[in-house]
């Protein structure tokens, strides 16, 4: 069995709750490192309302002895401070983009706050406590999962560096996450023109995974291959509308001999001449570093309201507006990071087994010793060929 989470909570109920269950034991648990992923989500430019009422901090429940994982379920809790769900006012008129007409429909009710506070992309900071763990278990064997921007609005991230140190500075210097400063004051520009009309802005996100194992996933079960899973898990989402993995949807526009990668001789295996797969075929990882990518439409709710009617009376009336961010494209960005993490550990669970660290760490390493014993080093070149 590899990582299993739920999460409990509603936006204004007391508290978004997290249980990891199958975490071995003996990870020491950076609690800071937790909290620091939880302030990143609730940060990035384009944001406002509540983001500044909540300052998320997590208090672990259960799963720990002196700091470290006992194995045991690892409980989550991240208290809400605007917590007054019952006395919250009813919401009657259904917000267009939002879980609100859907959910009255599913739920039989005419107060789509019954809907909407679980709805609420409040639930991604239980998520996001729980993808932190993961990508703490994810470092301790060398895999570092680093969530960025890659486009707001109609303004596209140009260079991506390929080293994991200089990538994870540039993003966290820059106020939209993004690797490229040269994009910031274009992407500041646009939020603050969407920001003026009353409008809000998407993007995309993108997360790259480096250090992964090859032989994660598999192509002998089509709901446990890792490009399905990691693909439903960035679609589970609030306003994730794509995902791409590697080129995504540009391949389809382009022939075969640009799309694949050659496979070149490498120290311990063979290496990939480039990486538009994303770091997965098949279903399973080839040791190359895994790119997803999700496409996040604009926030629905606009500070000029858009168009529904009233359930209680049936006319034509402007959608409640809650409160208005511009974007949030910043903030997926890190619940990216968190899906991707939690998909990745579990699936490095599911190939190691292993109830300690100790035991995790001796089985991956065995594995990659097998991987790398299939190939025979590389023959001198000009050496004729067998
Ligand atoms: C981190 C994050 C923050 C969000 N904040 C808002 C917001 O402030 N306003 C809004 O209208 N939608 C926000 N959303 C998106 C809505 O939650 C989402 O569009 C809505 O629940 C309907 O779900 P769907 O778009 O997946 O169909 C946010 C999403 C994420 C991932």
């Amino acid at each position: 069995m590899g990582l299993m989470l739920t999460t409990a909570g509603e936006s204004h109920g007391v508290a978004m709750t997290a249980m990891l269950i199958g975490l071995p034991a003996g990870l020491v648990l950076d609690v800071g490192a937790i909290d620091a992923m939880l302030t990143r989500r609730q940060g990035g430019y384009g944001r406002g309302g509540r983001m500044t009422i909540e300052e998320d901090r997590v208090e672990v429940e259960a799963g720990l002895i002196r700091g470290k994982t006992l194995g045991s379920p690892l409980l989550l809790r991240v208290r809400n401070r605007d917590h007054r769900i019952d006395t919250a006012p009813e919401v009657t008129r259904p917000r267009p983009g939002h879980a609100d007409l859907a959910g009255m429909m599913k739920y039989g009710t005419r107060d789509a706050r019954e809907v909407l506070e679980r709805a609420s992309a409040r639930e991604t900071a239980a998520r996001v406590a729980a993808g932190a763990v993961a990508a703490q278990f994810l470092l301790t064997f060398g895999v570092e999962v680093l969530g960025f921007v890659r486009a707001l609005g109609p303004i596209r991230v140009g260079t991506v560096s390929e080293e994991p140190g200089e990538l994870r500075r540039l993003r966290d210097a820059s106020p939209f996450f993004s690797p490229d400063p040269a994009a910031d004051e274009e992407m500041r520009a646009a939020v603050d023109a969407a920001r003026a009309a009353g409008d809000t802005l998407g993007g995309v996100f993108e997360v790259r995974a480096f250090g992964v194992p090859p032989g994660l996933g598999t192509c002998a079960s089509h709901d446990a291959r890792l490009d399905a899973r990691l693909a439903a898990a960035v679609m589970s989402i609030p306003a994730v509308k794509g995902v791409e993995i590697g080129l995504g949807f540009e391949a389809a526009a382009r022939r075969g001999s640009e799309v694949h990668d050659p496979i070149v001789p490498g120290t311990g295996r063979p290496r990939r001449a480039s990486n538009r797969a994303g770091g997965i075929e098949g279903g399973i990882t080839n040791g190359e570093p895994v790119i997803v990518r999700g496409a996040m439409k604009p926030l629905s709710t606009l500070m000029r309201g858009l168009p529904t009617v009233d359930a209680r009376t049936g006319a034509v009336a402007t959608g409640a507006t809650e409160r208005s961010d511009v974007t949030a494209v910043p903030a997926a960005s890190v619940v990216g990071e968190a899906v991707v993490s939690l998909i990745l550990a579990d699936a490095l669970l599911a190939k190691t087994g292993g109830d300690s660290l100790a035991e995790v760490r001796r089985n991956l390493e065995a594995h990659l010793r097998a991987a790398e014993a299939l190939f025979p080093p590389a023959p001198p070149a000009g050496s004729p060929s067998p």
